[in-house]
């Protein structure tokens, strides 16, 4: 049988969700909920019933197996324990939560004897985009040697319109910010890839834009430790035009057009052989006499199939809910990135290298 699905939160990536949800054979879609009225147009396009909250869509209409959470970041954690509350599986959209504290506390909820059927996955969809998925299969295989060092870029310019109201929350230190939009993104890849990230050092860019009104960091030069002992650098920033960021280079966002060009956000380093991405070019001397600077280097471009995403970690959650897979992002998954998030911060406020508490469970 089908699973009913609502997805909550009607503004940029909520309807994006309901388009899965249509296009997946085993979903149906059964209401969109938001207090903006707009949100009624949006639901009748999508062929589904409207509500404002999720009280009055529980009301309404008998419960749903699954919700897609869509609103913004500081909401994910009250809308998600209604639905969990009322025996929904909930899959939220990243990050889990905005603050630490109750990001934990739903994850005591879920342990409860009584909730532990319930599922939350967490949404760093990226996990499922076929230039991660590839570049997993290459590290894991072993062909780029051990890793020694990562360096990363999220660098793009943000339009004025995407911090107007009702998004103005972008802006806000609580509940906005690269950090906790962004480069939260990029941080579930480097654990979902390299293992838990241990200490951060972080240095803030130049405001770009007026504060008041613009409270929360543009961007951030970060340097990383892992407990593998691989090191990294990032460079994250919202107030550039660049084509070094993880949606123009593989053109997983269909508002953000896809750079023609070969522009990389990743280098991966090992002693074997290094990687770019999104270009898949793994750089070696394999072939050669022998290894060394005086050595031609090798080229191996990597293909990659098309995906989308967001459809595969719906079909992945439908799997979760049956009982045929494991959560790929689970609640604690999107904590660790969260707590990273707020280490940079920690380190950005204080100009102090952050050592990551690793026992908050
Ligand atoms: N995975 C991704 O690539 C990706 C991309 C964009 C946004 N996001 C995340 O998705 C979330 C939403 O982002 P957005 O850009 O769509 O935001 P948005 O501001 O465009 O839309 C949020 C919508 O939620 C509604 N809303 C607020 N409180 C609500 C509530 N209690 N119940 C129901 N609806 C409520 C608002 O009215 C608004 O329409 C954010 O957490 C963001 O970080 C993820």
């Amino acid at each position: 049988m089908d699973l009913r699905v609502v997805v909550v939160g009607a503004g940029l990536i909520g309807p994006r969700h309901a388009k899965s949800i249509l296009s997946n054979p085993h979903t149906e879609l059964v209401a969109l909920i938001d207090p903006l009225p707009n949100a009624a147009t949006t639901a009748q396009q999508l062929q589904t019933s409207y509500y404002p909250t999720v009280e009055a869509m529980l009301q309404a209409i008998p419960k749903p197996d699954a919700a897609i959470v869509c609103t913004p970041n500081h909401t994910h954690v009250p809308v998600s324990r209604e639905l969990l509350a009322s025996g929904v599986h909930v899959l939220v959209e990243k990050p889990v939560s905005d603050n630490i504290d109750n990001g934990v506390e739903m994850l005591r909820f879920l342990q409860r004897p009584e909730n532990t059927h319930l599922k939350l996955l967490v949404g760093h969809h990226r996990r499922f985009n076929p230039y991660v998925l590839k570049t997993k299969e290459i590290v894991d295989s072993g062909s780029l040697g051990r890793i020694i060092a990562i360096n990363g870029l999220w660098t793009l310019f943000k339009p004025d319109e995407y911090f107007a109201p009702p998004g103005d929350w972008r802006r806000a230190q609580s509940s906005g910010g690269v950090v906790p939009i962004n480069l939260v993104h990029d941080i579930d890849i480097l654990h979902y890839l390299f293992g838990p990230i241990v200490r951060v050092h972080a240095e803030k860019t130049l405001p770009q834009r007026p504060s008041p009104p613009h409270e929360a960091e543009e961007g951030a030069a970060l340097t990383m430790r892992f407990a593998s002992g691989v090191v990294g650098t990032f460079l994250v920033c919202d107030a550039t035009p660049s084509p070094h960021n993880f949606e123009t280079g593989t053109g997983e966002n269909p508002l953000i057009p896809k750079c023609s060009s070969d522009a990389d956000f990743y280098r991966i380093f090992g002693s074997d052989a290094s990687l770019s991405v999104p270009d898949m070019t793994r750089w070696s001397y394999d072939g050669r006499s022998s290894k060394g600077w005086n050595q031609p280097l090798t080229a191996e471009k990597f293909d990659v199939e098309e995906a989308t995403p967001f459809d595969l970690q719906l079909a992945h959650f439908v799997d979760v809910i049956q009982g045929e897979a494991e959560l790929s992002c689970s609640g604690e998954d999107g904590l660790r990135a969260l707590i990273v998030c707020q280490a940079v911060r920690k380190a950005l406020d204080t100009g102090e290298t952050v050592e990551l508490d690793s026992n908050i469970f």
